[in-house]
């Protein structure tokens, strides 16, 4: 397995490319389901979970080509084998779960894995379930799959999420799209990967309004056709490389960054003492002055502050003056990162979803080892910051969702490199 050799080295300047959303991208591949006609992606971004996503679709009998070194995506499942969608795929990656909705909408079944747990939590579906259940699907768990039907195919409800769920926010919309009839779905997630998965099904004849609010309707259409749709930048990548200047000092423009899509990450990291300005290219980060504040974190569902920055912030905090709380309220077990970041110094003490940071001067470099895509990164942004070397292991976890980290970083200054394992 390879690692990643991390060299203190000072201020971090120059520019980041920002990527497209892996998030958005993971439920815009799913959407080829829906319609006989080609789906094309602009803008993907090369990550292994995209590639984990493209085997899923081919199982099933899509055709999905990887064109411009992976930057374009173009897909039809015009003619499908398959709608099951197997174990061994599924327990890779949980947003596999994502193939739900569209199949049972198309094909009136599907049988999908249930995914089982990951590292940062168990990770149910029963929110899924509840919701396509209310559109009329018949759903039962055997042998560690969910078997869904709906013979006379889905039709349109009123239906709140006990929730703001991301993924079945995804797989109910998808699926409402051929429902008979509307559909209303309360309390549904606002992320800005589900307005781009509702512009996309927009641009492919859906016909679909509220996205970004809790309350998103969609009326119900005979087919949809074709289109061609450019990704949403991510924003957690555009997050975590905002704290690489945060960390380390300098100043850093991230190429195709918006406010917008990271607004609560951005005024939490004003409050800390880092400036974020919008440039005609995206958003310029550096300190305001000196060493950073220590600041109060609750992650929440969006607008709120995003739980897949919040390990990353946790490394900014661990170097910080004052002591920080951060709450993860989203899953269960997203601290992983914290006794690797104590092994480089840091003074964390975690109980239960809290885990309390009092900064220290300086971090030390240290092996550490990566347990989860988000634990991996703090790790790397740990260790542009800290003294000596530091070497990160399991960095199959990071390929997962960011492409050319150390590309992008040596790119304004970071000492890091590759190491290739056995
Ligand atoms: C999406 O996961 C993202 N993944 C996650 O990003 C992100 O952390 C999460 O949303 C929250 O923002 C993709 O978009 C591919 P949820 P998802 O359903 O849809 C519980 C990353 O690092 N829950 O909003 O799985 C669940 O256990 C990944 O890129 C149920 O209880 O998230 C969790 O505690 C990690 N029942 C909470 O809700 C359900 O049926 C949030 O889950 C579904 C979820």
């Amino acid at each position: 397995m390879d690692s990643i050799l991390v060299t203190g080295n000072g201020p971090l300047n120059g520019q980041i490319p920002i990527a497209g959303a892996k998030n958005a991208c993971l439920t815009l591949m799913p959407a080829t389901l829906l319609s006989e006609e080609p789906l094309t992606l602009t803008n993907a971004p090369r990550l292994s979970d995209i590639k984990t996503m493209t085997a899923l679709l081919r199982s099933l009998g899509a055709e999905v080509s990887s064109l411009q070194d992976g930057q374009v995506i173009a897909m039809s499942s015009h003619s499908l084998t398959s709608q099951t969608a197997d174990y061994d795929i599924v327990r890779k990656m949980r947003a596999s779960n994502l193939v739900l909705g569209p199949l049972l909408a198309r094909f009136g079944q599907a049988v999908v894995s249930l995914p089982g747990g990951c590292a940062i939590g168990a990770r149910p579906m029963d929110l899924h379930v509840e919701g396509l259940e209310a559109l009329g699907a018949e759903i039962e768990l055997k042998d560690g799959y969910l078997h869904a039907k709906a013979p006379g195919g889905l039709k349109g409800a009123v239906h709140e999420m006990r929730f703001a769920s991301v993924g079945a926010t995804e797989n109910i919309v998808m699926a409402a799209t051929l429902a008979k009839g509307t559909t209303v779905l309360k309390n549904a997630a606002r992320e800005p990967e589900i307005v781009d998965l509702v512009e996309c099904l927009r641009k492919m004849g859906a016909q679909i309004s509220g996205e970004g609010s809790s309350t998103i309707e969609i009326q119900g259409v005979d087919r949809l056709h074709g289109a061609t749709h450019q990704v949403v930048t991510d924003r957690i990548e555009l997050g975590t490389y905002m704290l690489a200047p945060a960390i380390c000092g300098g100043e850093v423009e991230l190429l195709g960054g918006r406010m917008a899509l990271v607004e609560s990450f951005a005024a939490k990291l004003d409050a800390a003492g880092v400036s974020v300005t919008e440039t005609q290219n995206g958003l310029k980060v550096a300190r305001k002055n000196g060493r950073v504040q220590a600041v109060d974190v609750v992650t929440e569902p969006f607008p709120g502050f995003p739980t897949d920055l919040q390990a990353q912030m946790m490394a900014l905090m661990c170097t910080a003056e004052g002591t920080s709380v951060l709450e993860e309220r989203i899953f269960e077990n997203r601290f992983m990162h914290a006794p690797e970041l104590v092994r480089m110094g840091a003074n964390i003490e975690v109980h239960g979803g809290t885990a309390t940071v009092t900064g220290v001067e300086t971090l030390k470099g240290a092996p550490v080892m990566a347990t989860d895509l988000r634990a991996s990164v703090s790790l790397i942004l740990a260790g542009l910051a800290a003294e000596g070397e530091t070497t990160v292991s399991r960095v199959y976890h990071l390929d997962r969702g960011y492409e050319h980290v150390v590309r992008k970083l040596e790119g304004v200054g970071a000492k890091i490199e590759r190491i290739k394992g056995e």
